[in-house]
């Protein structure tokens, strides 16, 4: 869940589809009743929905276009990959732009600054929906499992076309059909679900690398987390099936994955055949073709030796790990219900360090928790201190309806919160400069993701502990894992130079 999120760049440049070239739309038969299981169904709902672009496209003289904004995590980055391939299957054109004749936001709600931006942009949205009689709006997403946000949706923003949740997102084509033929609000949001649909299109956003979905959901219940309540509980995918996911992924020319679950040490437990995450990198490193492998987010308490050993036998994990503090004061952390203390949390970091030298460790923080003092915010500077991070997210700490924390008399004044805030955030800075700068001089490999938006002479790479480095160099380089001279740091990213192959580490 982390924001270490990829570079954007111009999805017109470059972009990949995973197909499932076996399910062939012209085969199905859109008169007869729609297949009861899953994925088939959805395909014969893609198939229904492609005689509506069809339509539209001998009417309007084009095919319509459709934009879908991504405002969440890289697990609501992945689903945003799956709708557009459903939108692109069944004929829409994608754009970036929000004056569209499609348009669907695949919101977040884990802080409400984020509730607040979808309203703030569906009011623009309304302005073009004014222009454009053709447009429809979607909303999905996290926010979409609050009751109280349907309800206002519901009530002031009436020109929204569908809504659903995350639980039935692989119903998207089935909810288009409803939408078309429907004049009224389409709304379908699940409480929960067990089911995990696979082989559905995904429109990927990097042909070279690529997230993949291990698990859903989450069962550990941080007291002010809203996850548990819109994401539900954890369920995870059959090792098979990302196994194979992952092999035809680096057959269509992926090098990078990045295995994502709200908390990965928790992988297979609640499988028929258990397999701990340690077990599934295992079989993932086996993969011939693949070079890296990148894991988000992963929760201290769960964090075990094995993984640790695998990560330092490893020869295609990233020497990265996103690991979470939240707080540094123990006396939080359990009101937090996060089930470590700060010793145990130190004396964590600190194996890993000593079994992973090179590791970059990032963290998130929050500060302003219900209760929390002036000297809690010291123990979490001890811990930024101690641990010297080579990134750190602070937040805000954001009231959450329904969660614990929320309920807790003891919120903290904004002025004494924006105190503890800006105290932390320099300390993080200090720090996470200190450390990206000890690479300086070394030569190492950087896998090429874009063409610098600011100066089209560099290329931005991205090394394994997931230090950017822009560089000398051209657009056919994307893609490709390169030895690069780390000449200068600049803060939180390096200028280098890229260096004969016989040098690289
Ligand atoms: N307020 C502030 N930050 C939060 N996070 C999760 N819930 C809240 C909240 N209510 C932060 C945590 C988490 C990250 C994804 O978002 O730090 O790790
Ligand atoms: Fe991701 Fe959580 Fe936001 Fe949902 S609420 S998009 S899971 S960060």
């Amino acid at each position: 869940m982390g924001r270490t999120g990829y570079i954007l760049y111009n999805r017109k440049e470059r972009k990949s589809r995973e197909m499932y070239y076996d399910i062939n739309l012209d085969n199905i038969d859109i008169n007869a009743a729609p297949p009861t299981e899953e994925s088939a169904r959805q395909y014969y709902f893609m198939a229904k929905c492609r005689e509506w672009v069809k339509d539209f496209e001998q009417k309007q003289g084009r095919l319509p276009r459709s934009c879908v904004v991504n405002m969440g995590c890289q697990m609501n980055a992945r689903d945003s990959e799956k709708l557009s391939g459903i939108l692109e299957t069944i004929g829409y054109e994608l754009t970036e732009d929000e004056n569209a004749d499609f348009v669907i936001f695949n919101t977040c709600t884990v802080r409400d600054n984020a509730n607040q931006r979808v309203y703030g942009r569906l009011g623009h949205l309304n302005s073009l929906k004014k222009k454009n009689p053709h447009m429809k709006i979607a909303l999905c997403g996290c926010m979409m499992q609050e009751h109280s946000v349907i309800e206002k949706i519901r009530k002031s923003y009436r020109f929204v076309d569908l809504i659903f949740g995350t639980h039935n997102i692989y119903k998207f084509a089935e909810l288009l059909t409803v939408m078309f033929e429907s004049r009224d609000m389409v709304v379908d949001v699940w409480k929960d679900t067990d089911q995990i649909v696979e082989n559905l299109p995904v429109e990927r956003k990097y042909p070279f690398k690529s997230g993949i979905n291990i698990m859903f959901g989450c069962n550990n219940f941080c007291s002010y987390c809203i996850v548990p309540y819109v994401r539900g509980r954890e369920r995870s995918r059959n090792p098979e099936d990302i196994l194979a996911e992952i092999r035809r992924l680096v057959s269509e020319g992926v090098v990078e994955v990045m295995l994502l679950g709200q908390n990965v040490n928790s992988y297979g437990r609640n499988l028929a055949r258990p397999m701990t995450f340690a077990g599934l990198l295992r079989e993932v490193e086996k993969i011939e073709g693949l070079e890296r492998i990148r894991f988000m987010t992963s929760h201290p308490k769960d964090l075990s030796d094995e993984l640790i050993q695998v990560m330092k036998e490893s020869k295609k994990i990233c020497r990265h790990l996103h690991l979470p503090l939240q707080s540094g004061s123990t006396r939080i952390l359990e009101a937090m219900n996060r089930r470590y203390t700060k010793e145990q949390y130190l004396a964590l970091a600190l194996k890993i360090r000593e079994e992973i030298p090179d590791i970059a460790l990032t963290t998130d923080i929050i500060v302003g928790f219900p209760g929390e003092k002036p000297e809690d915010v010291e123990e979490t500077i001890d811990v930024i201190r101690q641990v010297q991070y080579d990134n750190a997210f602070t937040f805000i700490y954001s009231k959450r309806t329904g969660t614990p924390a929320a309920a807790m008399e003891n919120q903290v004044p904004e002025d004494v919160v924006k105190e503890g805030f800006d105290k932390v955030l320099k300390v993080v800075q200090d720090t996470a400069r200190n450390r990206v700068a000890l690479l300086e001089g070394q030569v190492q490999k950087a896998l090429v993701e874009e063409v610098n938006q600011q100066d089209p002479s560099l290329i931005t790479g991205r090394l394994s502990n997931n230090t950017i480095v822009h560089f000398k160099g051209d657009g056919s380089l994307i893609g490709q894992i390169v030895p690069v001279y780390l000449k200068e740091c600049h803060g939180f990213y390096y200028l280098g130079e890229i260096r004969d192959e016989s040098c690289a580490q």
